[in-house]
C-alpha cells in the first residue's frame, strides 16, 4: 500500500561528508523511513562538483552544476549541504522561489541570512528545515521549537562545536598536539571547511544565534554575539581549574536578563559535578533552563556523517509529512509566529555579569597580592578562592583567583589596573566562570 503512494523526490546539493551521509542513510533505512513518513523518500538528483568515493550514487542522476538540481521540476525538496554563504545562499533562494522546500545543515547561512530566507519561504509557502544546523544528531531545534513550546526559556548553555570539544579533550586533557588533533578532526569529517571557524568560536556563534532566536523569539543577530575561541587556552589553566574543582569547556550561552539578552561564546569554567562538565570528545550538549519544567539537558554526537544525516533525514520526514498539510498548520521557522518576534536588546559584553578565573604572574615579593586584592575590592569584586603556586624560575609566582559574579566592565577596569602594577608580569589570563545552577 505504502509503496504505491507517490514518493517524495529529493535533490541533494553537495556530496561531502554530510551529503554522502544523508544519501547513504536514505537508502540504508529506506523501509523504516517510508513507514514513518507514509510514503518513500528517494534521492533522484545529486549536484556535486566532484564525486565522493565514500558515496556511490549508482543510477541516481548526478550534475556538476548544482543549479541543475535546483531547477529540476521533478524535485520536491532540496537538501542543501554544500556549506558556505555565497553559492549556498543562491541555491536556497532559487529553490524557495521555485516553490521547493529546503532542508539545510548550513548554520552560517541561517545565522547570517536566515531572517531574509525565512521571510521569503513564508511568502512562497515553503518550508526551510534546519535540525542539522545545530548540535549534529542532537534534536535540539525540535526541542526548543516544539518540545518546550509551553515554557518560558530563561537561559541555555551548550557545548555546540564538536571539533573544538574534541580538540580540547585530546589536547588539554590528554596532552596531544593541537595540529595533530585538528588534522584528525578534519579526517573524521568533524571540522568546517575553514577550521578557524571551529577553533575561533565562529561556528559556535552561528549555532548560538539560531538557538537564541528559537528560545526567546527574537530575530537572528549573529553580529551581536560576543565570540572568543579556544586557541589561547593552556593545559596549565586546565590543571589549575581542575585543582579548584572546575572543568573548562567552550560554551555558547544565551540568557534573558532584565536589561536584555546575553549572547556569548567563550571558554568557561564549570563545576566538575555538573553533567555538562563531563561532555568530552565530539559530543555536544545543551542545557536549557525554562519555566516551569526547570533544567533539561540534551546530549549526543555534534558532528560527523551519521549524526548529521540523522538530523537531515528527520527533517525530510517532517517536511514530507507537512507537504500533505496546509502551510498554516506548520510550526513557525523560528518557533514564534513571524509577527510576534521581540526586539529585546542584546547586551554588549561589557554589560554581562559573570564570575571569573584569573591567573596572574607576580614577582615573588611581599605586598603584591595585597595590591591586587585592593584593586579588586575598589571595583566591588569579591574573591571566592585564591590559589598561590610555588615560584617558577626567576621568582615568578602564578596566582589564581576565582571571583564572585561582577559586571564585565568592572572586571576590565580592574584587570587594566592590575596589569599596570610593576610586580605583575605578562597579561592577566581571564576565563569566565558559570555555576550553571538552575
Ligand atoms: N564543525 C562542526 C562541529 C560540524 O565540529 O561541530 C557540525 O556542525
Amino acid at each position: 500500500m505504502r509503496d504505491k503512494q507517490k514518493a517524495v523526490r529529493v535533490g541533494i546539493v553537495g556530496l561531502g561528508t554530510v551529503g554522502g551521509g544523508a544519501f547513504r542513510l536514505l537508502s540504508e533505512n529506506a523501509d523504516e523511513i517510508a513507514r514513518r513518513t507514509g510514503r518513500p523518500i528517494v534521492v533522484s538528483h545529486v549536484g556535486a562538483r566532484r564525486d565522493n568515493p565514500q558515496c556511490l550514487t549508482g543510477s541516481v542522476r548526478v550534475s556538476r552544476d548544482v543549479f541543475d538540481v535546483v531547477h529540476d521540476p521533478d524535485i520536491d525538496i532540496i537538501v542543501e549541504v554544500m556549506g558556505g554563504t555565497t553559492t549556498a545562499r543562491e541555491v536556497v533562494t532559487q529553490a524557495i522561489l521555485q516553490g521547493k522546500h529546503v532542508v539545510t545543515a548550513n548554520k552560517a547561512l541561517l545565522a547570517e541570512h536566515g531572517n531574509e530566507i525565512f521571510a521569503l519561504a513564508e511568502k512562497q509557502g515553503v518550508y526551510v528545515a534546519f535540525e542539522a544546523a545545530v548540535a549534529g544528531g542532537v534534536p535540539i531545534i525540535k526541542v526548543l521549537r516544539e518540545g518546550l513550546a509551553a515554557n518560558r526559556i530563561e537561559w541555555l548553555a551548550g557545548i555546540i562545536n564538536g571539533t573544538g570539544n574534541y580538540i580540547m579533550t585530546e589536547m588539554l586533557e590528554k596532552g596531544r598536539d593541537f595540529y595533530e588533533v585538528l588534522k584528525e578532526a578534519q579526517s573524521l569529517g568533524y571540522a568546517e571547511a575553514d577550521p578557524s571557524f571551529d577553533v575561533e568560536g565562529t561556528d559556535a556563534a552561528h549555532k548560538l544565534t539560531i538557538l537564541a532566536s528559537l528560545a526567546f523569539g527574537i530575530p537572528l543577530q549573529f553580529k551581536k554575539v560576543y565570540t572568543e575561541g579556544i586557541t589561547r587556552l593552556t593545559a596549565e589553566d586546565v590543571a589549575y581549574a581542575s585543582e579548584l574543582g572546575y572543568h573548562i569547556k567552550h560554551l555558547g550561552i544565551a540568557r534573558r536578563t532584565q536589561q536584555g539578552i546575553e549572547l556569548r561564546v567563550h571558554p568557561t569554567l564549570i563545576p566538575e559535578a555538573r553533567l555538562i562538565s563531563n561532555v568530552h570528545g565530539v559530543k555536544n550538549a545543551v542545557l536549557v533552563v525554562s519555566h516551569p519544567v526547570g533544567p533539561t539537558l540534551y546530549y549526543g554526537a555534534g558532528a560527523g556523517a551519521g549524526p548529521t544525516a540523522s538530523a537531515i533525514v528527520a527533517d525530510l520526514v517532517d517536511v514530507a509529512r507537512a507537504m500533505a498539510e496546509g502551510a498554516g498548520s506548520r510550526v513557525p521557522h523560528l518557533a514564534f509566529q513571524p509577527d510576534a518576534l521581540d526586539d529585546t536588546r542584546v547586551l554588549a559584553m561589557d554589560e554581562v555579569c559573570t564570575a571569573y578565573y584569573l591567573r596572574l604572574q607576580a614577582n615573588d615579593r611581599p605586598g603584591v597580592l595585597a595590591e591586587v586584592t585592593r584593586i579588586l575590592s575598589q571595583h566591588g569584586i569579591s574573591i571566592e578562592a585564591i590559589l598561590q603556586k610555588a615560584a617558577h624560575a626567576a621568582g615568578r609566582v602564578p596566582v589564581i583567583l576565582l571571583t564572585k559574579v561582577v559586571q564585565e566592565a568592572a572586571m576590565n577596569a580592574a584587570i587594566a589596573e592590575i596589569e599596570a602594577l610593576e610586580d605583575i608580569l605578562d597579561h592577566v589570563v581571564r576565563i569566565r566562570l558559570e555555576n550553571l545552577d538552575a
